[in-house]
């Protein structure tokens, strides 16, 4: 036999457990698994003693924002900031310029992407109310990977595209949805079986209260959380579940960023209901005690909150109510988050931080490898309906693998980042454990933190539509 590529010596970590063995890919996949060196040549060869072999990750949560603002990020750069981070798949978010909202977008994105991908994709599409609610069939049969409803926030009527300050008195502008449309909405997307994710904060509350406090004069952070509080989280999550148990919608609530939010979806996941969640990192590792120091590149939508909701998402992770960890990666030029911090735009690189952070947090002995391999791996690849083809280590799947090293020191660095902008709040921290090789069907893309392969990556459709 002539393998393509044989991974010697590593430990294989799945949910379950870790154990030493050798992988042999042949023709994009894992042809096999095993604990004795079998016959043939190898193409090309990896030795991984002392490392880690992780199922291939997936950051089911980015903003490449390409096309439309190409001059902050673009799919070339954010794939090899992925592949850098040790990221195999990446779930690529709709709020682009054209926005995903109907098929014809959809076929123009998937070329689009194909030229530029350094890892394989994902695509979602975003529901825009009234707007397109004749797509949702349609999109869901063409094959995205799930449809994502950004609650409360106001659309420019010609573009389609997110209004992120709104103010009722904007022109050209379509207000939030009402709730009944909203409740369409998730009736559309029960249809299809497919996962409804939300973006969840209460524009009216967040208005009423931005309004309230901008009027009093303060500025500071504790001021921006209390335009922005956990209440609108709260309420609009609360809303969710309620319409999820209504339509049978398969909810999937984005980036947690409150305790109150966990203890909620724990109850509806209690009661039986298809309810998930994710986090991110900043929600995990930063509370309003950092913004001193940070600054204004911490400023993401929901915001970053207190150190009793950090403690709360980890409680929800280790319960399994939180199962997938993200990066909402979504970056800004340097110039724009520079200004005062209510006025800059939200959001922060991330795809590249992402597993390094969370391998740290093993060290730390917040997580088990497992649990980062279910986090990042086994979950999301279940949940959007791409398992076992990624997600897992088995005879016959995709030969997707992260290569780990969990002696190795890092220092995230803003300058050395891949993206085009490279706005992070983790600027200068330091920690332990890094990915060295980043693996996609079978072809390394990334050793020892150089990009080395162009950009082969591939569309991925959930397995119901292939
Ligand atoms: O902080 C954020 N940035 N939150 C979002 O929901 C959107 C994102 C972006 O696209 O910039
Ligand atoms: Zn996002």
């Amino acid at each position: 036999m002539k393998w393509d590529h044989v991974i010697r010596n590593g430990y294989i970590v799945t949910t379950d457990r870790i154990y030493q063995g050798h992988i042999y890919v042949k023709d994009g996949k894992i042809a096999a698994i095993s604990d004795q060196p079998l016959p043939g040549e190898a193409v090309e060869e990896t030795d991984a003693a002392g490392r880690y072999i992780l199922p291939g990750l997936i950051d089911v949560h980015v903003h490449s924002r390409d096309p439309g603002s190409t001059h902050k990020e673009d799919f070339y750069h954010s794939t090899q900031a992925a592949a850098a981070g040790g990221i195999t798949t990446i779930f690529e978010m709709p709020n682009t310029n054209p926005p995903l909202n109907n098929v014809a977008n959809y076929h123009k994105q998937v070329s689009n992407l194909e030229t530029k991908a350094h890892v394989d994709f994902g695509i979602w599409a975003i529901c825009l109310g009234h707007l397109n609610m004749q797509d949702i069939a349609e999109l869901h049969r063409a094959g995205v990977i799930g449809f994502k409803f950004f609650w409360g926030y106001a659309v420019h009527s010609k573009t389609y595209q997110l209004i992120y300050n709104y103010k009722p008195e904007m022109e050209d502008v379509i207000p939030p949805f009402t709730d009944g449309e909203v409740y369409e909405i998730f009736r559309e997307v029960a249809k299809t079986g497919q996962i409804l994710a939300i973006h969840a904060e209460s524009s009216d509350l967040i208005h009423h209260l931005t309004k309230q406090v901008e009027a009093s004069g303060r500025r500071d952070y504790e001021a921006f959380l209390e335009g922005r509080p956990n209440l609108a989280e709260v309420v609009t999550v609360q809303t969710g579940i309620a319409f999820a148990k209504a339509t049978g919608a398969r909810l999937h609530i984005l980036h947690v960023s409150t305790g109150e939010a966990v203890d909620l979806i724990k109850q509806a996941q209690a009661e039986g209901y298809p309810i998930t969640a994710e986090t991110c990192p900043h929600y995990l590792f930063l509370s309003n005690e950092d913004y001193p120091k940070i600054g204004p590149a911490m400023k993401v939508y929901p915001t970053v909150k207190y150190r009793a909701d950090q403690d709360r998402l980890w409680e929800g992770i280790r319960e399994g109510v939180i199962s997938v960890a993200c990066s909402d990666h979504a970056p800004h030029t340097e110039e724009e988050k520079a200004g005062d911090l209510w006025s800059i735009p939200a959001g922060m690189c991330g795809v590249e931080t992402l597993a390094p952070l969370l391998l740290n947090a093993v060290h730390e002995q917040k997580l088990t490898l497992s649990q980062v391999v279910a986090l990042l791996s086994e979950n999301p690849a279940k949940l959007f309906g791409i398992y076992p083809q990624k997600g897992s280590l088995q005879v016959g799947t995709d030969a997707d693998i992260t290569i780990v090293d969990m002696e190795r020191p890092f220092t995230i660095k803003q300058e050395e980042l891949h993206s085009k902008s490279k706005v992070t709040a983790f600027d200068r921290f330091s920690g332990m454990g890094s990915p060295v090789a980043t693996i996609v069907r079978g072809r390394t893309v990334m050793r020892d933190g150089k990009i080395v392969a162009g950009p082969t990556g591939r569309l991925v459709t959930p397995a119901d539509v292939v």
